[in-house]
């Protein structure tokens, strides 16, 4: 049914008339766009010149090219053809920044480093016609001569999918991060493990994808509805990546310089791990996978054999995500079976501490040096805040701000997720006009809303303001069963959300924005993406 409502959308509004392509059409906004004379007469024959540390670039541009023109690039063009040169210029200062100058004789992209080479071509590609990535046809494409300088404005930009309440196909996982490259965003937060379902292959402990990666039935409608009035569908539902599969995840993403960052949930939302090994649990009783949506009271047990468990989990984690970072969760986790649990209070004595969020803090500080001994560093929910932040840890403000500039004052870097302007999950249209929408969570987050985000909170100073790193969109799926539902979601608010966290603060423009994404949606329609048009220009 949900669907139905989003087919409608897009064919309601796929008749729009197509615009002009223009050299200003880019987004996220580029720093600086100077206009020149002439153009360049890009086909097949051009050649493509790369020092050897840009081959994966070459192949990803040559790849891109291939898609439209009739006749692929050819292998050994001729050296007087023009040409496509790929630079390293070690004069660009930052490390994701590039220029990109269209010439009559030449285009030129040069990166301080590979990264910003990817993202001059991320450029190019939006100077291409909308239709071209679809439509192997084109004999030839003039570009406009145009300099183009550009770099980021925060070293962070990610997008958040959660797989533990649906899971999708390995295709839709690399379509989304090809989203991401589009947008010049740079991490997938990839939240692996939920009550619902755990999604990575373990391999000292099977049950976690045997028994922990399915649940029985999944609720119908709102996780809200009150407990005599539920309804579950009776129909199996699971899966998991095995770690083969999450191997390519993140190679395919490194080929895009997107980082992976895996997140594994603890102590609480652990429900699906708790039913693989009721050991894990305070209370030994052996639990279904969850079934519903809701913060579940079960959580870890803060026992050395969880510990150990957890330890060993983590280690085959880091042999399949070359990450820095390692997300741990941390947020909702009652307190309330610690409280009840007489090995939880004999710990709280023992360890001096002095209550159960202590304890928490004491939980998640073992852990954060498990992984600092092996050279990775934590990233968890503002929770972690609550009895004692551990050293090293990053915060991922989700709670509001508030959480993201007390760990700035303390110096601990943060990623600002408000619920307010990144929850991705949230409805697009007011109360009133809900009736034609498919079911969300609640909320309410149009996207002139994202595009007003700004993540730097002013009243911190401004050596505080350095600890911010940048901005996430979060993809809950309690509501997001299919991949059509989930572009429906993020498109276009995560290209909102790419222009916060790379555009200049004083380029931020929304009916200049506006105009440009009447080009971006062109492409997302080109190649069958679903998007909402719901804050666009009608
Ligand atoms: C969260 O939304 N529970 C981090």
């Amino acid at each position: 049914m949900q669907f139905k409502n989003i087919t409608l959308f897009v064919i309601l509004f796929s008749f729009w008339g197509y615009s002009q392509q223009s050299a200003h059409q880019i987004i996220p906004k580029p720093v600086k766009i100077i206009d020149k004379t002439g153009s360049f007469t890009l086909d097949s024959k051009v050649r493509i010149n790369a020092v050897k540390e840009l081959t994966n670039e070459k192949d990803y541009l040559t790849g891109l090219l291939n898609k439209g023109f009739k006749t692929d690039m050819a292998v050994q063009p001729l050296n007087h053809q023009p040409s496509i040169n790929l630079i390293i210029n070690p004069d660009i200062s930052n490390k994701e920044g590039y220029t990109l100058e269209i010439t009559p004789e030449k285009i030129e992209i040069s990166g301080k480093t590979p990264t910003g080479v990817f993202y001059g071509i991320q450029s190019l590609r939006q100077l291409l016609p909308v239709r071209f990535e679809v439509e192997k046809s084109f004999d030839k494409v003039q570009l406009p001569a145009v300099f183009i300088e550009d770099y980021p404005r925060y070293v962070y930009r990610g997008m958040h999918l959660d797989v533990g309440r649906h899971l999708f196909p390995l295709d839709f996982i690399k379509k989304y991060i090809d989203l991401i490259a589009l947008h010049k965003m740079n991490t997938f937060h990839w939240h692996l493990t939920e009550d619902q379902g755990w999604r990575l292959e373990i391999k000292k402990y099977p049950k976690l994808t045997e028994v922990g990666a399915f649940r029985k039935e999944t609720l119908v409608g709102h996780g809200a509805t009150k407990k005599k009035n539920r309804k579950f569908d009776g129909k199996p539902y699971g899966g998991f990546y095995t770690q083969e599969e999450a191997k390519e995840i993140v190679a395919y993403a490194a080929k895009r310089h997107i980082t992976l960052i895996p997140e594994i949930e603890l102590p609480g939302h652990s429900v699906a791990a708790i039913a693989a090994y009721p050991w894990l649990g305070n209370t030994g009783k052996q639990l279904d996978v969850g079934t519903r949506w809701g913060v579940y009271e079960q959580i870890y047990a803060p026992t050395e054999r969880t510990f150990k468990f957890l330890e060993d989990v983590l280690t085959e984690v880091m042999e399949i995500f070359p990450s820095k970072f390692i997300h741990i969760g941390g947020d909702e986790a009652p307190k309330k079976e610690w409280e009840n649990s007489k090995y939880a209070q004999e710990l709280i004595k023992k360890e001096g501490l002095k209550d159960e969020h202590e304890l928490q803090s004491y939980f998640i500080q073992r852990i954060e040096k498990f992984l600092n001994k092996h050279g990775r560093n934590i990233i968890g929910w503002d929770e972690i805040l609550e009895g004692g932040l551990a050293p090293n840890a990053t915060v991922m403000s989700w709670r509001g701000i508030k959480g993201g500039i007390e760990a700035a004052k303390q110096h601990h870097n943060v990623i600002m997720t408000p619920g307010s302007h990144c929850y991705f999950d949230h409805y697009q249209v007011p109360e009133n006009e809900r009736n034609n929408v498919p079911l969300a969570i609640g909320g309410y987050l149009p996207l002139k809303k994202v595009y007003s985000y700004e993540p730097t909170p002013e009243e911190l100073a401004p050596e505080q303001q350095k600890y911010i790193l940048g901005a996430q969109g979060n993809v809950w799926t309690e509501y997001m069963k299919t991949p059509d539902y989930v572009e429906y979601m993020i498109l276009p608010r995560m290209t909102a959300l790419s222009e916060v966290v790379w555009s200049q603060k004083n380029h931020r423009n929304w009916n200049d924005f506006e105009k440009r994404l009447n080009t971006l949606v062109k492409r997302f329609e080109a190649q069958g993406l679903i998007y909402a048009r719901h804050g666009l220009k009608k």
